[in-house]
């Protein structure tokens, strides 16, 4: 058994209500480890620099109107379009940070109404987090914090149902961050949960899939 060759990257994704300070965190944590020496990409979804990406986004901007279903398969299939291009960064040892995946697409949509297992269906089969930091704040804090902007999802009572989907889809590999902390107190617990995953993937921690 020959630990060296299943080495890889680690799959980190960070997950919370807009404006819970993910996007701080994770260019903080890129620089981090890159300063450790390791191979490490930002990424984020939606992407909304692919065709299904700019579909998305013309969504989010309320200048184009979508059935709940629809929005949401495009969304998964966001993820679809870049799942062989993240597998093969983290077997060539490349660690991934990405901001929100399919925790957001389940919080999101349920939030809205719909079904929860049917939500999680057309995420079956991408590749599962090795861990998913959540950032966890009120969505009554989040909304004090310079207000929500002009997107369709940034409204008080909506990101309230959003708060509760999330809360039933934490499992093993999540870990609950209190946002409201400084941000130098926040950086530095992801920073140690960080440190141990990556040392566990460098050890050949077996890559899943969700959701299974
Ligand atoms: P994001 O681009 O992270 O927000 P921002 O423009 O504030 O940086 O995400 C846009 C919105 O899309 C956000 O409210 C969460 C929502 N979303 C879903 O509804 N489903 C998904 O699968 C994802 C990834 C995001």
């Amino acid at each position: 058994n020959n630990l060296s060759s299943d080495s890889r990257g680690a799959l980190i994704v960070l997950e919370g209500l807009d404006r819970c300070g993910k996007t701080t965190q994770s260019s903080r944590l890129l620089s981090y480890l890159e300063e450790l020496g390791h191979t490490v990409e930002s990424w984020r979804f939606p992407d909304r620099t692919t065709n299904v990406g700019q579909m998305i986004s013309s969504y989010l901007a309320n200048k184009s109107h979508l059935d709940d279903h629809t929005i949401h398969l495009l969304f998964s299939a966001n993820r679809w379009e870049k799942r062989s291009l993240m597998e093969s960064k983290l077997k060539s040892g490349t660690t991934l940070i990405i901001d929100r995946y399919s925790y957001s697409g389940v919080a999101f949509s349920s939030a809205k109404g719909l079904n929860m297992e049917w939500c999680k269906a057309p995420e079956i089969g991408l590749l599962a987090p090795d861990l998913v930091l959540y950032l966890d704040i009120s969505p009554e804090n989040a909304a004090e914090r310079g207000g929500y902007g002009e997107e369709r999802y940034e409204k008080l009572e909506f990101q309230k149902k959003v708060a509760q989907s999330y809360k039933t889809l934490r499992d093993a590999s999540w870990k609950i961050i209190d946002a409201t902390l400084p941000i130098e107190d926040v950086e530095k617990q992801v920073r140690e949960t960080v440190l141990n995953c990556v040392e566990a993937c460098v050890k050949g921690k077996p890559l899943s899939e969700l959701w299974l």
